[in-house]
């Protein structure tokens, strides 16, 4: 059947057709952590193409690859020198024409991570531009002349006294120009100036060049934040935000069947109805962080540790999936690259580890929007506690010595770094018992978490109970029913302070959802609905009875309306 025929089978109208994201899953994979095929301790591309075949057992349909473009590796490749070549530790562009087509072969589809707010300062548009005010890609940058009088050489002080979000000034002298340079992230990340018209095109024509080189589509690093206004401390949202995606989107991705995902750590709804309007003007999709940021104090920082406000995240989760609802598209997740594992998080990586990954994963999967699994959490994988020495995170690096040198207590920053690093999701893929966790043959770049041995893939793949088997099933479900995709959300029961339960209906259809979120048993007053129904999927063998859900417990109901 073709995606048109598809599209009509399902009910949808002309405008929906060809939108195959919308019954897709996404897998992410972090290239440098996922399978190293050469013994030099880093993942590759070559390693990503040894486990496709696992990839197409679990099912998806996308895999969202972070960047692999030649980079310093200051962040990991969100430092871009050269968009239009692989770099050396990840392979070449030969391998990644492989991987596109071997991917393509299982009917997998790749998406590029697109760092576009800021390039690395080794690309040579920065190389060029720090040689002087009238070069012709000066402009490229966002520049400003210092404050107050001129010291030694020149320098002034900053224009002002913004942050960046891996510490320090957001601005960085250049003595050779006599200004300041803007960056939102490291002094290694300076930002892209997309206010010019010549570098708006610039970035255009490398997007069309991957799309002929058949690429299934584009996550959008920090999209947000491209459109800044630094004189007004504008840095999210900026006016003329949504004219640049309009713009980009019209040169580029509407010209081919692709999925879009930009990165909106800011959006509310209202944007993000912009962002994913139907009518396609933008993107496919906002992947939008409300729900995942629950757990920390307000207005300060996500280091400052603060309990799960288990009724707000029904709130947050409720409000999304409504109001939406046939005017955009949102991305699920608990997981990604920056974000602690959320078994950890949110679950119970001890005693109910296997229970609560798999009532996390039914609790997402039944909800409207594209599903992504970040690399690992189709496993289980945990958090990982190392010593300080052991990360290697540029953020939590920096962290560490900023908190250290305000005098906060070691202890206390070290119990931040171990729920909230970043590296928690870059520890490598755990594929089996073996040395290593089968991950490389030599040194792996970050320790291994020792917990490898209980955890790993070659346990679960052919195991149905396993965590990786419910993820399976999960996508085989949403492939199967058009109620996973469309149906129309509805919250239950959403002053109840253990369970998090909903329903989606659809035509004839009615999909029931009911997680206990939490590590007691208790009684559930929607016994007499799920008599009625047909248990689809749930994380215990027997129900002896129907009202009373034990720890962790997650169940999935099909019925009639
Ligand atoms: C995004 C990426 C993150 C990166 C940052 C700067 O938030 O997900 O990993 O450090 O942008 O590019
Ligand atoms: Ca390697």
């Amino acid at each position: 059947m073709t995606e048109k025929e598809l599209g009509k089978k399902m009910g949808m109208d002309m405008q929906e057709q060809g939108k195959w994201w919308k019954s897709a899953v996404i897998y992410q994979i972090y290239p440098r952590s996922f399978a190293d095929s050469n013994g030099d301790g880093i993942g590759d591309l070559q390693g990503i193409i040894s486990k496709l075949d696992y990839l197409g057992n679990l099912g998806i349909d996308a895999i969202w690859l972070s960047p692999v473009c030649k980079s310093p590796q200051d962040d990991n490749g969100y430092d871009i020198s050269d968009y239009r070549d692989i770099d050396p530790m990840f392979g070449t562009l030969e391998d990644m024409e492989e991987l596109i087509r071997e991917a393509g072969k299982r009917k997998i589809r790749i998406i590029m991570d697109l760092v576009l707010n800021h390039s690395s300062d080794e690309h040579e548009w920065f190389v060029e531009a720090k040689k002087g005010r009238d070069n012709p890609y000066h402009d490229y940058y966002v520049w400003r002349d210092g404050n107050g009088d001129s010291q030694d050489g020149g320098k002034r002080m900053p224009p002002n006294d913004m942050k960046a979000a891996f510490g320090g000034s957001a601005w960085e002298w250049v003595p050779e120009v006599q200004q300041y340079y803007f960056h939102q992230f490291s002094v290694k990340q300076p930002d892209l100036n997309w206010e010019n018209p010549k570098l708006r095109r610039e970035i255009y024509d490398l997007i069309n060049w991957w799309i002929q080189k058949g690429v299934g589509g584009f996550r959008l690093d920090v999209i947000d934040q491209i459109a800044k206004e630094p004189d007004r401390r504008i840095t999210n949202n900026g006016p003329r935000l949504h004219e640049f995606l309009r713009e980009l989107s019209r040169e580029t991705f509407q010209k081919a069947d692709l999925v879009t995902v930009g990165e909106a750590w800011g959006a509310t709804t209202e944007l993000a109805r912009l962002y994913s309007n139907p009518d396609n003007s933008e993107l496919s999709m906002v992947f939008q962080f409300e729900h995942i940021c629950l757990d920390q104090i307000k207005g300060k920082e996500k280091w400052d540790l603060a309990p799960l406000p288990f009724l707000k995240l029904k709130e947050v989760f409720g409000r999304w999936q409504t109001e939406l609802y046939g005017k955009g598209w949102n991305s699920l997740f608990w997981n990604n690259h920056d974000l602690p594992r959320i078994v950890s998080r949110w679950g119970n990586d001890g005693q109910y580890r296997v229970e609560s990954a798999k009532m996390l994963a039914i609790l997402l999967h039944g909800m409207q929007g594209t599903p992504y699994i970040y690399q690992g959490e189709e496993l289980g994988m945990t958090n990982a506690a190392y010593e300080i020495g052991e990360y290697r995170d540029i953020e939590t690096v920096n962290l560490y010595r900023e908190r250290l040198e305000k005098g906060y207590a070691k202890e206390e920053v070290m119990r931040s770094i171990h729920a909230k690093s970043r590296d928690n999701a870059r520890t490598p893929m755990q594929w089996n018992d073996g040395e290593n966790a089968g991950f490389t043959d030599g040194e792996p770049w970050i320790l291994v978490n020792p917990n490898y041995r209980e955890i790993n893939a070659a346990r679960q793949v052919d195991d149905g109970d396993s965590v990786f088997g419910c993820y399976k099933e999960l996508i085989r479900l949403r492939k199967k029913y058009p109620v996973f995709t469309e149906g129309r959300f509805q919250m239950l029961l959403a002053e109840d302070r253990n369970l998090f339960a909903y329903t989606r209906e659809e035509g004839e259809t009615r999909l029931l959802v009911v997680c206990n979120f939490y590590g007691q048993t208790v009684e559930c007053p929607l016994g007499e609905t799920m008599e009625t129904m047909e248990l689809l999927l749930g994380n215990y063998k027997e129900t002896e009875r129907m009202e009373v859900l034990r720890p962790y417990e997650a169940r999935m109901y099909l019925g009639k309306m």
